[in-house]
């Protein structure tokens, strides 16, 4: 009998055979590609964040179509606005940032799904992620708002909204506020286990939505926890959440895989912004190779059991995926 009679290697031996048996495949469709929408008539770099821009609203339909021919179809926008008030109010504003730009994207490339981030921290001038009530981020008064962020949101052109404020009770409120509006149509996709992170970091400097005092550990979660994490996630379903989402995704892998186990909605992981620029800092300097690297990391957050993947890599990687 010769020894082994079991080789896997017998299948690793070339590519072709590699590839016949792969378990996980990244193709661009499963890709949302977030972009940052300022109110100035300049595209801008974004320093924290290398190989990122804010964008002028004229040019974010530019972006959509370079992202359409690369394969991707879907993309996320986060707005900076002109002014920022304690009430976050240009985030409602029919002529707020991301409402224009969804406006030129959904007439210019209809077919690009089109989500909006439906938060406050981007046009409050504290940064925290809702009304205060003294230091306190209020629940409830945050809730009439997040509704009313939606329904500007899709009545403007998006397709989904996309609550990342983690406040109790929004999915459901954002619900029936679209429903009322005659927005049945319009989906949520709900950060439902969003955690406190420091891996936020590079975005906070992008979006200028740092708390100007505290944190957000009294509304995101803390990341030791995982069973809460199933819970945020029945509850958000329950509401009525059409995707649910993990993020931050590389540091929380082990999350990815239980939500994806205890739901059946579509589950999205969200690459973020500090995961971006650790990996952009470190290529830069020569120390990885950038294109295996980010391969790597998105394969295995999709091998961990997400369907969806939010990322800023997105455009490179479809690039790479054509090649
Ligand atoms: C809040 C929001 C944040 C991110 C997405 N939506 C920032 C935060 O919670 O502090 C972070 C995304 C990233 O780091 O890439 N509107």
């Amino acid at each position: 009998m010769p020894f082994p009679v079991h080789r896997p290697r017998r299948l690793r031996r070339t590519a072709a055979l590699r590839s016949l048996i792969s378990e996980t495949r990244l193709v661009p469709a499963q890709l949302i590609y977030p972009l940052f929408v300022h109110a100035e008539p300049e595209p801008e770099p974004i320093q924290s964040m290398p190989g990122q821009m804010r964008w002028p609203v004229e040019q974010v339909a530019e972006r959509c179509r370079e992202a359409r021919d690369l394969g991707l179809r879907s993309v996320i926008l986060f707005g900076i606005p002109k002014s920022k008030d304690a009430i976050g109010s240009e985030a409602y504003a029919y002529d707020g940032v991301v409402q224009r730009a969804a406006r030129y994207c959904k007439d210019a490339e209809p077919d690009v799904v089109l989500i909006a981030d439906t938060c406050l921290d981007e046009y409050t001038d504290h940064g925290h992620c809702g009304i205060l009530n003294g230091t306190e981020v209020d629940n409830d008064a945050t809730l009439e708002v997040l509704a009313r962020i939606a329904v500007s949101q899709i009545e403007a052109g998006f397709d989904m909204v996309a609550p990342s404020d983690m406040m109790d009770g929004r999915v459901g409120v954002i619900r029936s506020a679209l429903d009322s509006a005659g927005m049945a149509d319009a989906a949520i996709m709900a950060y439902s286990v969003k955690y406190a992170s420091a891996y936020y970091g590079p975005f906070r400097d992008a979006a200028d939505c740092a708390p100007k005092f505290g944190d957000r550990r009294s509304y995101q979660m803390d990341g030791a926890n995982a069973r809460e994490a199933l819970r945020e996630v029945k509850l958000d379903v329950e509401e009525g959440a059409d995707i649910v989402m993990v993020k931050p995704a590389l540091a929380y892998l082990d999350i990815v895989r239980q939500v994806r186990d205890s739901v059946d909605v579509p589950v999205g992981a969200y690459n973020v912004s500090g995961e971006y620029s650790m990996v952009k800092a470190a290529a830069a300097a020569g120390w990885i190779d950038e294109q295996s690297i980010v391969l790597e990391n998105l394969t295995s957050i999709v091998r961990a059991g997400a369907d969806i993947v939010l990322t800023y890599h997105a455009l490179d990687v479809a690039r790479w995926l054509q090649a």
